[in-house]
C-alpha cells in the first residue's frame, strides 16, 4: 500500500486570509533583440523575502523572485534565455509545454553548475499558451522547485491577438502552490534518506498547509465589475486543486495546457493537478461593488480550501467578449496512429526501497524506452495504480479516453493530464517537434524524484 503526500504542519504564525495583496511577477526584459530573436537573461540567486508578514523567508529564485519574473513571447519568435546559476548547487530549467530541441529541453542529467550559464533556445513553433518554466534536476526537482525556482512564460500568437479577450491588466498569471513554514519563515523540505521511515513518508508527495498564489499566501485583489482572464497553474509539488467560485458563480475556460480551446465552456469548477493549467475567463460585472468573491479549493476544507479573494472595486468600462470559437483545434486521427504504446506508472521495490516507476522501470539517463519516429502520430495509453499527473515533453497531445470514456468538451491541447487512482487515460500525439532526447514523467515532484520517468528519442 502506497502512503498518502505528507502534510507539513507550518509554525510560523499565518496571516489572516485576503489580508495580503496579490503580486504581479514582474515582466523580464529582454537585454537584447534583433531581428531574429529576443534575449533574456535569468541569474539564479539565494534571496530572502517577505512572504508571511514579518518575517524573512530564504528562497531560490529565478532572478531571486519567486515566481520568478514572466518571460511574454511571440510564437515563432526565437527566444533565447540565458540562465545563470548563482546557486550553491546545479540546476537544469525546463520550458514546460515548450517544443523546444532536446539541448535546451532541460534533460534531467543536463547540468548548469553553480558558477555555469546556459543558453536555453527555445524557437517557439508551437500555438500561443500558458507556459512555464521550472527547475529539472535529476532527483532535486522536487526540493528546488519547492525552494522557488518556477515562473511563467507566456506564448502569444496574432490568432490570439485578434480576438476580442481580456487584456493587459485583465490578464492575469496565477500560479498557485503549496508550502510549510518554521517559526523561523524558513521553507523546511524533508530529507528523503533522513532516517528511518523518512523515504516511506516522502513517497506519496509533500504538501504544505499554506496556499500561495504567485509567492503570496490567500492574497487578495481588487478588480473592476469586469472580465478578467486568470491564468491558472497549478505549481505545486504534490497537491490537486478543484478550483470554483462558490456559490453559483461560473468560470468560463477559454484554454488549457496547450493553448485556446476550439470553443469556451463553462464549469462551475476547473481541476488542476501539478503541472496543469486553465486560461478561465471571470465576469465580475456579475457581481456588485462591494462583493468578495473567494476562489476556493472544493477538495479541502477549512483553511487549505481557500485560495485567495478578490474584491469587486469598480464600475468599469469593458471591451472584452469571449468569442464564440476561439481556435482551430483539429482533432488528430487514431486512424493515422502508426503505433500503440503502453506506459504502467505504478510503485515498486528496487534495491530495497520502495520507488515509483515505469513500465517496471526506474529512470535511467542511459536507457531509452520509446523511440518515436518524426512526425509520426502514436497512441500512448497511460495507466496508473495510484493518482499520477503524466506530463509529456516536446509535443502537446489530446485526450482520446478516460477510463474508457471519450472526454466530453471541446477539443483541447493538453501536455499534462491527471490519471486518477486505477484508471487508463489513451492519448494521441505527432511528433512535430524535434529529433532527440526527451522524457514523460509523473509531475508530483516527489514521484519524478524517485524515478518516475521514462526517455523517449525522437528518430
Ligand atoms: Cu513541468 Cu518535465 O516538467
Ligand atoms: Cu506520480
Amino acid at each position: 500500500s502506497t502512503p498518502p503526500p505528507r502534510l507539513l504542519a507550518s509554525s510560523a504564525p499565518l496571516p489572516t486570509p485576503y489580508t495580503v495583496p496579490l503580486p504581479i511577477p514582474a515582466l523580464a526584459k529582454p537585454y537584447r533583440s534583433d531581428a531574429s530573436a529576443d534575449y533574456y537573461e535569468l541569474v539564479q540567486r539565494a534571496a530572502e523575502v517577505e512572504i508571511l508578514p514579518g518575517l524573512r523567508t530564504p528562497i531560490w529564485g529565478y532572478g531571486g523572485q519567486f515566481p520568478g519574473p514572466t518571460i511574454r513571447a511571440r510564437a515563432g519568435r526565437r527566444t533565447v534565455v540565458r540562465v545563470a546559476n548563482g546557486l550553491g548547487a546545479p540546476t537544469v530549467t525546463h520550458l514546460h509545454g515548450g517544443h523546444t530541441p532536446p539541448e535546451s529541453d532541460g534533460y534531467p542529467t543536463d547540468l548548469v553548475q553553480p558558477g555555469a550559464r546556459r543558453d536555453y533556445v527555445f524557437p517557439l513553433e508551437q500555438r500561443a499558451a500558458t507556459l512555464w518554466y521550472h527547475d529539472h534536476r535529476m532527483d532535486y526537482t522536487g526540493p528546488q522547485v519547492w525552494r522557488g525556482l518556477a515562473g511563467f512564460f507566456l506564448v502569444g500568437d496574432e490568432e490570439e491577438s485578434a480576438l476580442p479577450l481580456p487584456s493587459g491588466e485583465r490578464d492575469v498569471p496565477l500560479m498557485i502552490c503549496d508550502r510549510s513554514f518554521a517559526a523561523d519563515g524558513t521553507m523546511p523540505y524533508p530529507a528523503r534518506d533522513g532516517g528511518p521511515g523518512a523515504r516511506e513518508a516522502f513517497m506519496g508527495g509533500v504538501l504544505g498547509d499554506v496556499i500561495l498564489v504567485n509567492g503570496a499566501p490567500w492574497p487578495r485583489l481588487g478588480v473592476d465589475r469586469a472580465r478578467y482572464r486568470l491564468r491558472l497553474l497549478n505549481g505545486s509539488n504534490a497537491r490537486t486543486y478543484e478550483l470554483a467560485l462558490p456559490p453559483g458563480g461560473t468560470l468560463t475556460q477559454i484554454g488549457s495546457d496547450g493553448g485556446l480551446l476550439a470553443a469556451p465552456r463553462t464549469l462551475e469548477r476547473v481541476r488542476l493537478a501539478p503541472g496543469e493549467r486553465a486560461d478561465v475567463v471571470v465576469d465580475f460585472a456579475a457581481y456588485r461593488v462591494g462583493d468578495h468573491v473567494e476562489l476556493r479549493n472544493l477538495l479541502e476544507e477549512g483553511a487549505q480550501a481557500r485560495v485567495m479573494r478578490f474584491t469587486v472595486e469598480r464600475d468599469a468600462r469593458d471591451d472584452s467578449a469571449i468569442p464564440k470559437t476561439l481556435s482551430r483545434v483539429e482533432p488528430l486521427d487514431p486512424a493515422k496512429a502508426t503505433v500503440t504504446r503502453d506506459f504502467q506508472f505504478t510503485s515498486g521495490d528496487l534495491h530495497g526501497h520502495t520507488g515509483w516507476m515505469i513500465n517496471g522501470k526506474p529512470f535511467d539517463a542511459r536507457r531509452v524506452d520509446a523511440k518515436p519516429r518524426l512526425g509520426d502520430i502514436e497512441i500512448w495509453r497511460l495507466t496508473s495504480d495510484v493518482a499520477h499527473p503524466v506530463h509529456l515533453h516536446l509535443a502537446g497531445f489530446q485526450v482520446l479516453s478516460v477510463g474508457g470514456e471519450r472526454p466530453s468538451g471541446p477539443p483541447e491541447w493538453k501536455d499534462t493530464v491527471e490519471l486518477r487512482e486505477a484508471q487508463t487515460v489513451e492519448i494521441i500525439t505527432r511528433f512535430t517537434g524535434y529529433r532527440g532526447r526527451y522524457v514523460l514523467h509523473c509531475h508530483n515532484l516527489e514521484h519524478e524524484d524517485m524515478a518516475m520517468m521514462s526517455t523517449f528519442e525522437v528518430v
